[in-house]
C-alpha cells in the first residue's frame, strides 16, 4: 500500500465513492491549484469496501455545494497544526445554479443558450433535480 503522509495543513476529502474521486478532482478545479494535491484511488475501508481520497495541502475555499451535488456521503476534514479541527458532513443542495445543464434538447434554455439555470433537488436518494424551466429530470 502506498503511504502518503498526515497533512500538517490542508483539507482532506474522505469516505468518496471509489471511482468518484477524479471527478471531484476535476469539478472542483484543483488542477489549477499551486498546492499539492494527492488523489488516492481504491484505498482500503472498513466503511466502504473501497473508497477515494483526496489531500490537499493549502488553505482553500471549497464549494460544498458542488461536492454535495457529486457526492453527498463524502466528509469533509479540516486539519490545522497537523490536528483534524472540523469535519463537515454534507447534504445534496436544495438548489442549485449554474452548475447544472438542462438535458432536455427542447427546453428554452438550451435553444437561446440561457446561463445560471436553476435546478431543484426533487430525490435526494438518487441526486435527482429537475430544471426550473422544463421541469425535466438530470442529475451530474
Ligand atoms: N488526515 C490527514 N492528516 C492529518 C489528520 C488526518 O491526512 N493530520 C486524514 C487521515 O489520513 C484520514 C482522514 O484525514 O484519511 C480522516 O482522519 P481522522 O481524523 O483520523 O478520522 P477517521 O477516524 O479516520 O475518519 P472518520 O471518523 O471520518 O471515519
Ligand atoms: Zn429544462
Amino acid at each position: 500500500m502506498i503511504n502518503v503522509s498526515k497533512l500538517k495543513e490542508g483539507i482532506v476529502i474522505d469516505h468518496i465513492l471509489a471511482g468518484h474521486g477524479y471527478k471531484i478532482f476535476q469539478q472542483l478545479g484543483l488542477d489549477l491549484l499551486d498546492g499539492v494535491v494527492v488523489l488516492m484511488r481504491n484505498v482500503d475501508s472498513t466503511k466502504m469496501g473501497k473508497k477515494d481520497l483526496i489531500k490537499i495541502e493549502t488553505d482553500l475555499n471549497l464549494d460544498l455545494d458542488v461536492l454535495g451535488l457529486i457526492d453527498p456521503n463524502v466528509t469533509i476534514n479540516y486539519v490545522k497544526n497537523g490536528e483534524r479541527v472540523n469535519k463537515v458532513s454534507l447534504t445534496p443542495p436544495q438548489t442549485v445554479t449554474g452548475i447544472l445543464t438542462c438535458k432536455n434538447p427542447r427546453c428554452i434554455t438550451n435553444q437561446e443558450h440561457i446561463h445560471d439555470v436553476k435546478f431543484y433537488l426533487v430525490d435526494a436518494a438518487t441526486n435527482q433535480y429537475a430544471c426550473e424551466y422544463c421541469d425535466a429530470r438530470t442529475r451530474l
